[in-house]
């Protein structure tokens, strides 16, 4: 069964109650968390976690594209988060490991990030000891681009390593999932797709939801 993260940057930030609302035949709420070092863009942050955690039962998905997440990712599962994503790119491997640890000792679930340019093989480090790792499929920064379809063989290898190496992981797309889109994300083995705009934009989103699981 596919798992949808519908992603909340496309919500109306004056109405986020009213739009988490709108989202809840969806599995996990994406938060995406900007810090404008790590991508050029700022978002969400610990605030609005901890705003948003009573107002729906779902898990929060956060995705942390800050730079040396591991300062933060604490502070982020007191707020609420219950899966706490974060970016290879965004800190050493050691570093990386230790903000793992630091999620796990909340008792929450923590995953890995690679970003369009970086290789499959750099989730290998850390596959055994996160329950998630999150493949972009656009640069991220920004919600509503186009999907980069180059991206399904490094979906299809970490599938691989998943399958061999940590087979509970959840494999996760985020970035340009839509209609059109996800079923290639599905075919290449990812099993929870994060859609930000394809969700919020549809005239009828419990339907849209329903068509993104496949
Ligand atoms: C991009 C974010 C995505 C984004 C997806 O940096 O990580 O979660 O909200 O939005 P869509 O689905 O519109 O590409
Ligand atoms: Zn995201």
């Amino acid at each position: 069964m596919i798992k949808i993260s519908p992603s909340i940057l496309s919500a109306d930030f004056a109405n986020l109650e009213r739009d988490i609302r709108k989202i809840s035949t969806a599995d996990y709420v994406h938060v995406d968390v900007m810090d404008g070092v790590f991508v050029p863009n700022i978002s969400i942050g610990l605030p609005v976690v901890k705003a948003i955690r009573p107002t729906t039962d779902l898990p929060l998905d956060v995705h942390l594209m800050i730079v040396q997440p591991g300062r933060y990712a604490a502070q982020f599962c007191d707020a609420g988060a219950d899966i706490v994503t974060m970016h290879v790119e965004a800190d050493t491997e050691e570093n990386i490991r230790e903000a793992i640890q630091k999620v796990h000792a909340k008792g929450k679930r923590a995953g890995v990030v690679v970003k369009p340019g970086t290789p499959a093989e750099a989730v290998l480090p850390f596959i055994k000891d996160v329950e998630m790792i999150l493949v972009m499929t656009v640069e991220p920064g920004f919600g509503g681009q186009s999907f980069m379809t180059d991206q399904m063989p490094k979906v299809r290898a970490i599938r691989e390593y998943i399958n061999a190496q940590n087979p509970a992981c959840e494999l996760e797309v985020d970035g340009g999932v839509a209609p059109d889109t996800f079923r290639a994300c599905i075919d290449a083995g990812a099993d929870v797709l994060v859609a930000g705009s394809a969700v919020y934009q549809a005239e009828d989103i419990p339907a849209r939801i329903q068509l993104l699981r496949g």
